[in-house]
């Protein structure tokens, strides 16, 4: 079987279907997502924290986030796959364009992430000029986690919302044909995913993006320490892994999740 492509995505969005989005980073779990009824993968630089125990995304390198692509490309068939690209990987635009093409070509990838806002659209728009999927990510952006100071949640003031939204308007200009929002008000993400065409998925967005996305260790309860307020332990809910996974999937598409008390 095929997998599903960024047409399918943008239709999704265009008959407001909802875009079920998780984290992997391993055959297995790919094939048990797969299984569940999950639209996207996303190889999160997440695999820091979760998989490495590492305290921040920072030291992430391009030839682990192509292990662990690699990985989650085996272990599935159907479900479209964005791999991140980790810190300074795409500190200028040919830096970008060689390691997107690492992670697209020895990966398997079918679309690159990358955290920033105005700052990157010149090299979104040399991606895409070369055919390569770019998802933008937006808020919160954990690879610059020490010069934000802590993980908070982003665009409370006017002035911030409005540059996040003038960020993500001139990100689709560039090309980007999707965009992560993360920790923000929930007003500013409906604003945001309305004015643009491309999905936008939420991680702590609020309900009215086009899909959700959570860190799989977290929806599972796994990950040592507090969750954050926008997760919720779907595992503690149902008792078993693929239940906690089709619950997850149920409650994006019915948008029951995230609930009120799960975003700002
Ligand atoms: O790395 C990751 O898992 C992510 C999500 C938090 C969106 O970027």
């Amino acid at each position: 079987m095929s997998r599903k492509s960024l047409n399918h995505l943008r239709k999704m969005k265009a008959a407001k279907e909802k875009i079920a989005v998780l984290t992997a980073y391993d055959a297995s779990f790919s094939y048990a997502l797969e299984q569940a009824g999950v639209d996207v993968l996303l190889v999160g630089d997440s695999l820091g924290m979760v998989i490495q125990g590492q305290e921040s995304t920072v030291p992430v390198t391009v030839e682990q986030m192509i292990y662990h692509t690699a990985n989650v490309i085996r272990g599935s068939d159907n479900m479209f796959v964005i791999a991140d690209l980790p810190f300074m990987s795409y500190a200028n635009a040919q830096q970008a364009i060689q390691n997107a093409a690492r992670l697209m070509a020895e990966g398997g990838a079918q679309m690159v992430k990358l955290e920033g806002g105005a700052v990157i659209a010149d090299t979104v728009e040399e991606l895409t000029a070369r055919g390569i999927p770019v998802c933008a990510h937006l808020g919160l952006l954990p690879q610059s986690v020490h010069r934000l100071g802590g993980y908070f949640v982003q665009g409370r003031e006017s002035e911030h919302a409005d540059a996040l939204l003038a960020d993500a308007i001139r990100l689709e200009e560039a090309g980007a044909d999707m965009l992560v929002l993360e920790c923000v008000p929930a007003s500013l993400a409906k604003t945001i995913t309305e004015q643009l065409t491309i999905p936008v998925i939420g991680i702590g967005a609020g309900v009215d993006c086009d899909g959700q996305v959570l860190v799989l260790y977290d929806m599972l309860g796994l990950t040592p320490g507090k969750r954050p307020r926008f997760s919720h332990d779907f595992l503690a809910e149902t008792g078993s892994i693929q239940a906690a996974l089709s619950a997850y999937v149920s409650q994006v598409k019915t948008a029951v999740f995230p609930s009120l008390e799960q975003q700002f």
